[in-house]
Order: structure tokens, then C-alpha cells, then sequence
């Protein structure tokens, strides 16, 4: 039998409420949430400002799940080894915002975290062609970096069929396990043409937290989300 293709789901908490993180994080998480993912901008790589290691650090507590650590920040070294103490578990960064793009992802790995690497819609995947061994994961961007709530950029579906397929290659030659994560605009109704795509890790944010329930939890839009991706 073949083994059941894992799928991960990945809300973004820059949609949550900052002033109940604690609680937020906790929902997802009891909604069946894979991974929290936490969005760092730094107003000079992205125009935008969000979060740092400290608040990594005050959530670490209230999840079991690993956090998702996604770097818009330039320099990207200096603070890799701050998210690590801050309990992140995977920490992913844009090349263009690093120098040495094989050195910051061994040090990534060096301080016991999952390393990845993100491309904006135009960046090219060449990128990829020489890290492939430092890679634990690849995220693909599906709008430009900055903000939550914009609309998934279609061109994206056939750049991850072909990360998909070089991915496999990499693993039928003998390659370690690589994730394929999305992130931008992905919700309930897009994520079946995402998942066909090869992406195996969905981050969400606007469509998460813009769907509350009544009791304030996030059960039913996790729920049509993993009932979409059942089928796909
Ligand atoms: C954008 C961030 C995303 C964002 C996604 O720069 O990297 O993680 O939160 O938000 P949605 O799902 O609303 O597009
Ligand atoms: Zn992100």
C-alpha cells in the first residue's frame, strides 16, 4: 500500500489577535493546526514590521507543535541564533536577503533547527541547485512578502510542480526528506489545486483567522480545509 502522502497545515498568526496570542496559538493548535507559522518583517527587506524572538519565546509555551520561523528580515545570521533559543524549530530565510546562502543554512542546522529556503514569485529556483543537502525544507511564496490577506499568484502552480519534481529526483537519488511549503492566499477553496501542484505544507493565515467560530476556536475552517485536502 502506498504511504499516505503527509499534509501539513500551517496558520499564519500574522491574521491572529496580537493582543491574545496566547490564546490564539492554543486554538489553532486544538483545531488540529500542524505548525504555527510566524512571519518576522523587518521594514527593510519586506515594508512591513511585524514580530520578534521575544514573542517567539512567550507563545513557545502554549503549543506543542513546532513553530514555523519564516525570516523577512536582511541580514538574516544575526538573529538566526536568537529564534533557536526562542524555541523555533524550523527557520526559513529569502537568499537574496543573505550573503553566504550555504553558510546561513548550516547555521541553521548547527543551532538544531529544520533550515529552508523561500522564493518570492520572481525569484528564480536556481537557487536551489547547489543546496539541495542543506535543505529541509522549500517554501514557495504565492504573493509577495509583507502582508496577510492578498490574493494566491496562479503562475506559482507550475513552480511547484517543478520543485515537486525536482524534489523527487533529489529523494530517488538517495536525497533526505524535503518539505514543499506555500504560503499567500491559500484557503479552503484553492488548496486542492495547490496540494495537486506538489505542495505537501499550507500555510494560511486571513483564511484561518478570518473564520472564527462562535466559541472561538477554528475548528470548522480547519475542518473544510482537511476535508478539501482529503480529496485531493
Ligand atoms: C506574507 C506572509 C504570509 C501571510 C499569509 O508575507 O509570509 O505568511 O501571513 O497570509 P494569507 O494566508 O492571508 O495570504
Ligand atoms: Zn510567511
Amino acid at each position: 500500500m502506498p504511504t499516505p502522502i503527509a499534509r501539513r497545515i500551517a496558520p499564519s498568526i500574522l491574521s491572529a489577535d496580537f493582543a491574545r496570542l496566547g490564546d490564539e496559538v492554543r486554538a489553532v493548535e486544538a483545531a488540529g493546526a500542524d505548525l504555527i507559522h510566524f512571519d518576522v518583517m523587518d521594514n527593510h527587506y519586506v515594508p512591513n514590521l511585524t514580530i520578534g524572538p521575544l514573542v517567539c519565546e512567550a507563545i513557545r509555551p502554549h503549543v506543542k507543535i513546532p513553530i514555523d520561523v519564516h525570516l523577512m528580515v536582511k541580514p538574516v545570521d544575526r538573529i538566526v541564533p536568537d529564534f533557536a533559543k526562542a524555541g523555533a524549530n524550523i527557520i526559513t530565510f529569502h537568499p537574496e536577503a543573505s550573503d553566504h546562502v550555504d553558510r546561513t543554512l548550516a547555521l541553521i542546522r548547527d543551532h538544531g533547527c529544520k533550515a529552508g529556503l523561500v522564493f518570492n514569485p520572481a525569484t528564480p529556483l536556481a537557487w536551489l541547485d547547489h543546496v539541495m543537502d542543506k535543505l529541509d525544507i522549500v517554501l514557495l511564496m504565492s504573493v509577495n512578502p509583507g502582508f496577510g490577506g492578498q490574493k494566491f499568484i496562479a503562475s506559482t502552480l507550475p513552480k511547484l510542480r517543478e520543485v515537486r519534481a525536482r524534489i523527487d529526483a533529489w529523494r530517488a537519488g538517495g536525497g533526505q526528506e524535503i518539505w514543499l511549503e506555500v504560503d499567500g492566499g491559500v484557503k479552503a477553496d484553492n488548496i486542492v489545486g495547490v496540494a495537486a501542484a506538489g505542495a505537501d505544507t499550507f500555510v494560511a493565515g486571513s483564511a484561518v483567522f478570518g473564520a472564527r467560530d462562535p466559541d472561538g476556536g477554528y475548528r470548522g475552517v480547519m475542518g473544510r480545509m482537511r476535508q478539501a485536502l482529503s480529496g485531493a
